[in-house]
């Protein structure tokens, strides 16, 4: 078996795009979940878009010429979010998940990013054994939220877009929150017309590049952040991943109609501080 790694190509988002559809829609169909991606064109809108980012590393798994998986690095940030990474139907089971993930991880090691997150469903028991086996601890389990969200108003906080004026602010409460500054995202999130944030007082209290499988958020406190996904006009992909340690935030959602659609664990290898305040972690970190 030639088995090979190597960078991928603008060329290779259709074939990649057809295994990641696939090898999700397997997974949450043989446990009787909702696939998060909807559709092969909505995959290959997601895959397009991050092979052509620079801030992103595109590798894909070629066995005698066929591509049979790839894997993507989110290395707009210190601490870099994985995937996702995806198998060949018939291929799995076969090592090339952790031939992928081994060069993700030595290329990371490399460029000596301080940590490595991802996000996983937490209902596949194989995709879960392979990132504990390369080092990988559970951190945080999470719930991911769907449903069609109520215009509220919380008292006090004042939502508006993020200008690129806010982006120090922003960077210092993702620096208070999460521990490290996403300000590359947020500034792709300005650009796309989805970052927006929270104001009490004069002060930002909250911001979210969207409220969404691809957003994160932070905020002091849970009123911001409910602000915030009160605000949104809708909850993007399959849903935004609240930690189910914000006990008063997803009461909240509860009460609000909102679903929970699927548990998620979010994994970290090296660095990793506890957050504060609250955080909606992003699929990839
Ligand atoms: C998850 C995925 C990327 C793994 O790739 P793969 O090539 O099938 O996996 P590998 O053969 O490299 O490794 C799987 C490892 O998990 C082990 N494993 C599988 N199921 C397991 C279980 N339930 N418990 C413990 N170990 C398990 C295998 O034995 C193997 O480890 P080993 O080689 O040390 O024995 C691939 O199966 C896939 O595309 N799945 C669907 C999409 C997905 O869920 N991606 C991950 C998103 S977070």
């Amino acid at each position: 078996m030639d088995l090979v790694i190597r960078e991928g190509r603008i060329e290779d988002t259709q074939e990649c795009a057809q295994i990641c559809f696939d090898a999700f829609w397997d997974i949450a169909t043989e446990h009787n979940f909702q696939p998060d991606f909807p559709s092969v064109e909505a995959t290959v809108r997601v895959v397009s878009a991050m092979l052509e980012h620079e801030g992103f590393y595109c590798a894909v798994a070629e066995r005698n010429g066929e591509i049979v998986g790839s894997n993507f690095l989110d290395e707009r940030a210190e601490i870099v979010g994985l995937g996702p990474i995806t198998v060949l139907r018939q291929a799995q089971n076969e090592g090339v998940g952790q031939l992928l993930l081994g060069d993700a991880l030595e290329r990371s090691d490399r460029r000596k990013a301080s940590g490595v997150r991802l996000v996983q469903a937490a209902y596949h028991g194989r995709s879960m054994a392979l990132y504990l086996k390369q080092g990988f601890e559970i951190r945080e389990p999470l719930a991911a939220m769907r449903g069609t969200l109520r215009r509220l108003d919380v008292p006090d906080h004042h939502v508006r877009a993020v200008e690129i004026s806010d982006l120090e602010e922003c960077r210092e409460l993702c620096q208070f929150t999460q521990g490290f500054s996403r300000n590359w995202e947020l500034q792709d999130a300005i650009s796309a017309g989805n970052a927006f944030l929270a104001e009490l007082g004069g002060r930002v209290s909250a911001y979210t590049t969207n409220i969404g499988f691809g957003g994160h958020t932070v905020g002091r406190d849970s009123a911001a952040v409910m602000a915030l996904v009160s605000a949104a006009d809708r909850i993007r992909g399959s849903g935004f991943l609240l930690p189910l340690r914000s006990t008063d935030l997803l009461m909240w959602c509860l009460k609000q109609g909102l679903r929970i659609e699927q548990p998620l664990s979010l994994m970290s290898r090296g660095s990793y501080r506890e957050p504060q305040g609250v955080v909606l972690p992003s699929i990839a970190c």
